[in-house]
């Protein structure tokens, strides 16, 4: 009988990247993937540290997972809450057996099996030259649109964050490597790739910058649409906007993280930009590829925000009428600088300010959106939707349109005429494609 694993993913786009990578490894050393933890001989979660509350859902899942697991079998935390904990997740909880850092999955398979055995194992070394480059992914389920991650770790400093304690430092994998991986991916039918790093436009290889990368990936046989996602907005340069602006293949869309509107703010938290040279970067990006759809992260309640910076986080978010935004309260994450910042926000204070900022990102982007209805978009169709018979498709500036399963292939491309919006996502009725439309061909 092949041995079983169960896992479940938690976070970033890079943790479900890094998963499919870990299924991988263990699909060669004879493992099979089971959608349930009770027929599993070892149970896997891969973790998120990013937020107190990621951490305490894990801690809940962890603690119901005991009752699923197997007499000698395996339960195991990996990712960036195992390597922040490291042996005190161990010695908190007892029915663990195992701890990996995201560096160290290259020999899980040893790993469980001297967990399986008994041992209680720890491993969270950092190793700054993997990369997994000779692992083969997963890949189920997401044929057409794959993550390639091709920078790992983190330089920047930013105050608030936990990802350079969690990931390590910044490294490029080679641009030869990434290229063989995606050439990989469309020989197997993959149409859309995803860049994954944590400043991922910081790529460099030694010789080679991101806007090579791009380059590269986008003459890649098969092909139509390249994303990228999260950069850092000091990083786009004069020769990556030509690259987005050149490369017909990298689509309409950046994820540009703000985190505030106030350069007071922006300051403590070590962004290295300011109010203005962010607003810069948002005019230039839309003068390279007009039509551009952003989205952002933003933070409530750093430590030191007053009423004033908030209102500057509002008026920024007027300002540059964002398409959607991940907000979140600031966690206070031991180890980074900002423990250290004085001014802590009461609790009360940021929930309102979030209220606040959800209200003006949602009523930003339902004005944006319905704006779009009746027009003609090029969609990528990725699944069955949640209700009923529709099919989740996705256009290239990234937004949802839900379109009648009229004997659509998944991940096939059709375009679409937007009918609706709920101010967030839309639904669709397929148009026959015009040539003039047709870009990609
Ligand atoms: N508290 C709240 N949000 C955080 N983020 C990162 N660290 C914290 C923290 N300590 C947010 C940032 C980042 C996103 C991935 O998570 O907005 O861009």
């Amino acid at each position: 009988m092949t041995k079983q694993v169960y896992i479940e993913t938690y976070g970033c786009q890079m943790n479900v990247s890094d998963t499919d990578t870990i299924l991988g490894l263990l699909k060669t050393d004879g493992y099979s993937q089971t959608q349930s933890p009770d027929d599993a001989d070892v149970i896997l979660v891969n973790t998120c540290a990013i937020r107190d509350n990621a951490e305490q859902r894990v801690y809940g899942r962890v603690g119901e997972l005991k009752r699923h697991k197997q007499k000698g079998g395996v339960l195991g935390v990996v990712g960036c809450m195992a390597q922040r904990l490291g042996s005190d997740l161990l010695e908190e909880v007892g029915h663990v057996d195992l701890v990996v850092g995201p560096d160290g999955y290259r020999t899980l398979p040893e790993l469980i099996e001297r967990a399986g055995q008994g041992d209680r194992v720890l491993d969270v070394s950092f190793r700054t030259s993997e990369h997994y480059d000779d692992v083969v992914g997963n890949g189920e389920g997401t044929k057409g649109s794959r993550f390639v991650t091709v920078q790992r770790g983190c330089n920047y400093r930013c105050t608030f964050c936990v990802v350079p304690m969690t990931r390590g430092d910044e490294r490029s994998r080679k641009l030869s490597d990434v290229i063989g991986e995606v050439e990989r991916l469309a020989e197997a039918d993959t149409t859309e790739v995803t860049l994954l790093g944590q400043t991922v436009n910081s790529y460099n290889d030694g010789t080679h910058d991101f806007s090579d990368l791009l380059r590269a990936v986008g003459k890649v046989d098969g092909i139509k649409r390249v994303r990228f996602t999260s950069p850092h907005p000091n990083d786009f340069s004069g020769r990556l906007l030509s690259a987005m602006a050149e490369v017909p293949e990298v689509c309409e869309h950046v994820h540009l993280p703000m985190q505030s509107g106030s350069s007071a703010v922006l300051k403590k938290m070590v962004r290295r930009y300011t109010r203005e040279s962010f607003l810069d970067t948002v005019q230039r990006l839309r003068s390279a590829v007009p039509e551009i759809a952003l989205t952002t992260d933003i933070i409530v309640g750093f430590p030191g925000e007053t009423d004033r910076d908030f209102e500057e986080t509002l008026s920024l978010v007027r300002e540059v009428s964002f398409d959607d935004a991940f907000m979140f309260k600031y966690s206070l994450r031991d180890g980074t600088p900002a423990v250290k910042l004085r001014d802590r926000v009461p609790e009360d204070v940021s929930s309102e300010r979030l209220q606040l900022l959800i209200e003006t990102v949602r009523d930003e982007a339902r004005r944006k959106n319905l704006r779009l209805v009746g027009k003609t978009m090029e969609v990528l169709v990725e699944k069955p939707a949640r209700r009923g018979d529709l099919l989740q498709a996705r256009t290239r500036t990234n937004k949802v349109v839900l379109v009648e399963n009229e004997g659509i292939d998944l991940w096939s491309y059709l375009h679409v005429r937007l009918t609706g919006t709920t101010g967030s996502t839309f639904t669709g009725v397929p148009v026959k494609a015009r040539k003039e439309l047709a870009v990609w061909e």
